[in-house]
């Protein structure tokens, strides 16, 4: 039998209401991943500005930094992060940097310290790698001048295929990254040509093993699915060939849509909710086949042989006092700082609140305990590990937990089951505070309130 005859297999025999529930919850997850609550709410932020930030604030773990790039080379048709297409003007980089040393040293100047101690550096984007050798060290100079990291520190950087060279790694590898997570996306060509991206598969292979031969520690494949006229097979195949060059880690992305996008418009096929979950049933399944990979999250695997794995993109809670730590610099970062979570803007208004010397918050808001008990709900369920108190918090949440159980996602000890990761995103909506749906998209129609807080709470 093949692979995908035994996954649709498996699917079949789910039970109805069970499918039905977490398909009604769809909608309500498929603009953002439902484990980052709350800048997947953005109906609970409001403009605000820098006094929103308490900063006497002490939280018992270093920082947490984000650096956010704003170019790529052509953009992807799916893509809704921050960024401007084409190569960047070396002046524009420059100003860039710039204003990414005012923005860490105004952190420096309201933490009341001279440099800032931090546990992760996650250079996103935007393509962090269109940035030229140069340009990539006199970042990572600026960064480092800053911020002093742990000895165990992860240095990450995100990179696509078709912006990396081997002088770029080098470049990265000099200023410290220990980690480079390539946007692969599809070992599919014709899947790469419809998405707009700027790179084939032979050169998503060439950069793997460009990074590889520098001796990276640890790289990361970013590999989607329910893309444009993706079919089973070419998923399937992709997942395969990812398998064969065995990287460190592989996170599998479901498409999301964001609100108001042009996709559905433009002619192409998009693999149902269904179709979605099958390709989730057939990378679970070739995954659980390969004892060199073990799951850390429900969409994310290790090597089990190489990779020191953290939580490395989930919003910084800290589980023991409730206070998050992260700071986000460059537009439209994201920064949770104590109590508080905020948005950076865009430019210009970005480069001239920081000249002024004031951050440049555009939305934020105040987490109320409700706020911070669906956060760590939601990270105990989809990050088990790392929150000691797991079973204590979930049990809070008994509804939702016996229905999780009942249908066999979750385990006595609460931990999601194989069956339970395959739904990670929809199960972690359950612990959301307010379940209204709100808006639902072109191929989703029709599931408004699909879930109301008072049906289930009781
Ligand atoms: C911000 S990109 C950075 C990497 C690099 N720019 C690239 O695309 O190769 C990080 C990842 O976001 C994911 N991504 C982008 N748009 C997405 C969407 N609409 N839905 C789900 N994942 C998406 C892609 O898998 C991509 O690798
Ligand atoms: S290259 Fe990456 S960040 Fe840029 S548009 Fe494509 S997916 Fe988005």
């Amino acid at each position: 039998m093949s692979i995908i005859d035994l996954c649709k297999d498996r699917i079949k025999a789910f039970p109805k209401d069970m499918l039905a529930a977490m398909e009604h919850i769809r909608p309500a997850v498929v603009h953002e991943k439902a484990h980052v609550y709350p800048i997947s709410v953005p109906e609970k932020w409001s403009d605000v500005d820098e006094t929103i930030i308490d900063w006497s604030i002490t939280v018992d773990k270093p920082l947490r930094l984000y650096v956010h790039i704003p170019w790529c080379r052509s953009k992807c048709i799916f893509c809704f992060y921050e960024s401007e297409a084409g190569e960047p003007k070396e002046s524009d980089v420059q100003n860039y940097i710039e204003c990414l040393k005012h923005e860490l040293s105004i952190y420096c100047l309201r933490l009341g310290v001279e440099r800032l101690t931090a546990e992760t550096l996650y250079i996103g984007g935007g393509t962090p790698s269109i940035l030229s050798p140069a340009q990539i060290e006199s970042l990572l100079q600026a960064i480092h001048s800053f911020v002093e990291f742990k000895n165990e520190a992860f240095l990450i950087t995100e990179s696509s295929p078709g912006t990396l060279s081997s002088e770029k790694v080098q470049a990265f590898v000099d200023g410290g990254i220990n980690r480079i997570s390539i946007g692969i996306q599809s070992f599919q060509d014709h899947i790469l040509k419809i998405c707009g991206r700027d790179h084939d598969a032979d050169q998503a292979v060439n950069a793997y093993e460009m990074v590889r031969a520098a001796g990276v520690p640890e790289i990361n494949f970013d590999l989607m699915l329910a893309l444009p006229e993706q079919s089973h097979d070419d998923f399937e195949k992709t997942v395969m060939r990812a398998l064969e060059l065995a990287p460190s880690s592989l996170s599998f992305l479901d498409l999301r849509v964001a609100s108001g996008s042009k996709l559905h418009e433009m002619g192409y096929y998009y693999p149902t909710w269904h179709e979605d979950i099958l390709m989730r049933a057939i990378y679970q399944h070739l995954l659980k086949g390969d004892s060199r990979y073990e799951r850390t999250r429900p969409h994310y695997y290790v090597r089990s042989d190489e990779a020191r794995e953290r939580s490395t993109r989930v919003p910084c809670l800290d589980s023991r006092s409730g206070l998050g730590f992260q700071a986000g610099l460059g537009v439209t970062a994201y920064s949770h700082i104590g109590d508080v979570c905020f948005i950076n803007s865009r430019n210009p208004f970005y480069s001239d609140r920081l000249k002024a010397g004031e951050l440049a918050v555009q939305r934020g808001l105040t987490l109320t305990e409700e706020d911070k008990m669906a956060m760590k709900a939601i990270r105990a369920i989809v990050d088990y590990t790392l929150v000691p108190d797991a079973p204590a918090v979930l049990s809070r949440y008994k509804k939702e937990v016996q229905f999780l159980l009942e249908n066999g996602l979750i385990d006595n000890e609460f931990r999601l089951t194989d069956d339970g990761c395959l739904f990670g995103e929809e199960v972690a909506y359950m612990f959301y505070p307010d379940l209204t749906v709100t808006e639902s998209t072109s191929y989703d129609k029709g599931i408004l309130h699909a879930y109301s807080k008072q049906d289930r709470m009781g």
